[in-house]
């Protein structure tokens, strides 16, 4: 029986607008994972890779990202709050907004207008669009909060808040502009401060939509899910105020060995050392939470999914930090390292995260079980694998590469050409298609999962026995 006390209806909606924009993203990433190794997959202007690849990025990001963000947070605020959202006509109109926001965002990047900067490419009318829907969906959760019936606030809630606050600066700063027409527009700084500020907000837009609620979702989900309490709430407590504090001077690694300031650049890379600190407080929380009980990793199916989720955070949060020391740096800096590096923490932390988010919220709101616990095992073998097979290629070759482009003969000229090191990423990139499609099968399975878990529970809906009172707490 579907139970609308708690605006279900709506987070419904953004849950299947996150996965089918994450459906459209992830084949246009394995449609520009083959440009890049068939340049006659390059289609149509509109479809080329230098227009599809800001679409897969920003299709995933804001689309899947976004919706998952969206419906995920407003759950959690909902229960942590002990009553429905405080707008919920509101929230309905952000969902329709939303989606033709993303509809327009996607179009408007294959038709070639953009602003140039990454993660920040859409146009000013489409930067204002956003604008307008966080302020809705902040008015939700601060106002559902204020008038919240628990005293007490969870971690999970102290990670949305951050997000909210943290985003919308962030957005706002970076992508403060001088217009040109309706569709075309110039970054408001200029030279070096142009991509300090870019790249302040790119690192910290990782931070803010693909860490600090994706760990909302993990605080709330895996003890939901388990039954098993969280370890520590002080150690959670801690660790939020130190991730937030450490993010935002950060930036700067992603400029090592540039025209910033070398000052800036150590500033940067300093406070990035800091951060394995509060990232690792949450793994360490995680694994101590499920540490508990252990045979949960076989007796529940969502269980999984967290933990494995919690570890590639823990080894991105590794990684990442690593990254940043300019001995580091120097090999491994424009090469194919990175989409591995960010394919481990989008596939392997976010994704395990948000879809083991929504096997336990689907059922829940439908008052019936998953359609199907062996396709949901299945899926999460696939996405596994692929995630897996991608990262490591990708950290293969981007070795090779960078050794490669440095390697140089005795007297000092360079042992290989350009194009020499481009034929040998070939099979790699060839593997990383394979990966790509694993992956996208396993989601698929995802997707069916859901669709049929919505579909049992709405025959449950319509059985003579239903009642209201026969559904769970949702
Ligand atoms: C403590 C946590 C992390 C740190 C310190 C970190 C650090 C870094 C560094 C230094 C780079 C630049 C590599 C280079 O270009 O040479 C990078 C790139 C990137 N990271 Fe992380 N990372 C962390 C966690 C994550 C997570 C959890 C995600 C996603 C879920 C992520 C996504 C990305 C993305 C998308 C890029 C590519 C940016 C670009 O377009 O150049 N990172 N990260
Ligand atoms: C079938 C699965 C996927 C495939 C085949 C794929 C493929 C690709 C390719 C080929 C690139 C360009 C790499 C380059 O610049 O050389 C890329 C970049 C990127 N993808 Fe994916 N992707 C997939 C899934 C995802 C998912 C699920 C997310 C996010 C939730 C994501 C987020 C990103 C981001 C943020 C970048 C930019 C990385 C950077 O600048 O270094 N991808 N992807």
């Amino acid at each position: 029986m579907n139970d609308y006390r708690y605006d279900n209806r709506t987070i419904q909606g953004f849950i299947l607008s996150a996965m089918a924009w994450g459906v459209v993203g992830i084949l246009i990433g394995l449609l520009i994972s083959v440009q890049l190794w068939a340049p006659a997959a390059n289609f149509a202007p509109y479809l080329t890779y230098g227009r599809l690849r800001p679409a897969h990025t920003n299709g995933l990001a804001l689309g899947l990202g976004g919706g998952a963000i969206f419906g995920l947070c407003l759950y959690i605020v909902m229960r942590l709050s002990g009553r429905p959202l405080l707008f919920p006509r509101l929230a309905r109109a952000q969902l329709w907004l939303f989606n033709v926001t993303i509809a327009a965002a996607v179009l408007s990047l294959l038709a070639g207008y953009t602003q140039s900067n990454e993660y920040a490419e859409l146009e000013w009318p489409l930067d204002l669009a956003v604008v307008v829907l966080w302020v809705m969906f902040a008015a939700n959760v601060f106002g559902t909060i204020a008038r919240r019936r628990e005293p007490q606030m969870y971690v999970a809630l102290w990670y949305v808040i951050g997000t909210v606050i943290a985003v919308a600066i962030l957005w706002i700063v970076n992508n403060l502009s001088i217009p040109a027409g309706l569709t075309k527009s110039y970054h408001l700084f200029s030279g070096v401060n142009s991509a300090n500020v870019e790249w302040w907000y790119g690192h910290n837009i990782v931070g803010f939509f693909f860490t600090t609620p994706i760990l909302a979702m993990f605080y709330y989900f895996l003890p939901k899910s388990t039954g098993l309490p969280i370890f520590s709430h002080r150690l959670s407590i801690l660790s939020f105020w130190s991730l937030v504090f450490g993010y935002l001077w950060t930036g700067a690694h992603h400029l090592v060995y540039s025209p910033l300031p070398d000052w800036l650049q150590t500033l940067g890379i300093v406070f990035t050392l800091f951060l394995i600190a509060p990232s690792w407080g949450s793994v360490v929380n995680g694994y101590y939470t499920v540490g508990a009980d252990w045979s949960k990793m076989r007796s529940n199916y969502l269980t999984k999914f967290f933990v494995i989720g919690i570890t590639f955070y823990g080894l991105q949060t590794v990684q990442g930090p690593t990254q940043a020391l300019r001995v580091v740096s120097q090999l491994v800096h424009f090469t194919d390292w990175v989409p591995g590096h960010v394919h481990m923490g989008t596939m392997g932390w976010v994704t395990m995260v948000v879809t083991g988010s929504i096997y336990y919220v689907i059922p829940r709101i439908h008052g019936t079980t998953i359609y199907s616990e062996r396709i949901a095992d299945v899926h999460f073998w696939l996405v596994l694998v692929g995630q897996l097979l991608f990262s490591v290629t990708m950290w293969i070759t981007g070795i090779q590469q960078g050794a490669m482009w440095k390697a140089t003969n005795a007297d000092g000229t360079l042992k290989y050409t350009f194009v020499e090191t481009l034929a040998k990423n070939y099979p790699y990139w060839h593997t990383r298609t394979l990966a790509g499609l694993v992956f996208a099968v396993g989601m698929l399975f995802f997707v069916y999962n859901v669709l049929m878990t919505i579909r049992k529970g709405r025959a449950l809906e319509g059985s003579p026995g239903s009642s209201p009172a026969a559904a769970p707490v949702a």
